[in-house]
């Protein structure tokens, strides 16, 4: 199995992008945080500063759109470049349809579901999409504890994954650290968004390091 580790650059120096970008050159991609102030409470960064992200990153870049209106903004991420565009599946009645968008732009494209969603809809339409993304947060800030109750739910998502032999990425995002990242690569995911565990950090690019091994060791059991 191939363990990507995707640092979230809302933990960053916002002020300081490129070097920040830059500190992290060894990530499998890049995980950019868009926050509407709708679906979430909280607002981050909206395609002005998203497309020079896109354009400056050393590594792919993996979008992760917190917002109401993805029939909107998915295609728009993906025009500008994005290789992975994950929508909310709570923000839509049609991610089929948002999905193929994706796909025929060239992009990947990820559903997202908050701790509190059911996953097992979205294990219906696997051959539609390339990634799930179960949130092990409440999405809308950075710096939240692991929330356990995700597990199961990552554990499902796996097997379904594994049984359909699809070639579908199970991300997690929230709380992802060095005393959390085990328990979720043991429950079946094999993508990792960290953003305080990754930035804020003397090494960056060590803490991605680190990171990436200890998923790694889980695994190769
Ligand atoms: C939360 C975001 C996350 C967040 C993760 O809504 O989707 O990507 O940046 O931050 P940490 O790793 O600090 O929990
Ligand atoms: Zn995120």
């Amino acid at each position: 199995m191939t363990i990507r580790i995707s640092p979230s650059i809302l933990s960053a120096n916002f002020a300081q992008l490129g070097q920040e970008l830059e500190s992290i050159a060894n990530a499998d991609m890049v995980h950019v945080d868009v926050m509407d102030g709708h679906f979430v409470p909280n607002i981050t960064m909206g395609p002005v500063v998203a497309e020079d992200v896109i354009r400056t990153s050393p590594v792919p870049i993996d979008a992760h759109l917190m917002v109401a209106d993805p029939e909107t903004w998915a295609p728009a991420f993906a025009e500008m470049g994005a290789a992975s565009v994950t929508f909310h599946a709570e923000a839509t009645p049609s991610p089929i349809r948002i999905a193929r968008q994706l796909r025929t732009m060239g992009a990947r494209a990820g559903i997202a579901i908050n701790p509190y969603t059911p996953v097992e809809p979205l294990l219906e339409i696997l051959p539609e999409v390339d990634m799930i993304l179960v949130m092990t947060v409440e999405p809308g800030y950075g710096g939240q504890k692991f929330l356990n109750v995700t597990l199961d739910k990552i554990r499902r998502a796996r097997e379904a994954i594994d049984k359909n032999g699809v070639d579908v990425w199970l991300q997690v995002d929230g709380g992802i650290a060095e005393d959390t990242i085990e328990i979720a690569a043991e429950a079946g995911a094999d993508m990792f968004v960290a953003g305080s565990a990754v930035f804020g950090h003397s090494n960056a690019a060590e803490r991605v390091d680190t990171l990436r091994q200890m998923a790694q060791g889980i695994h190769k059991h």
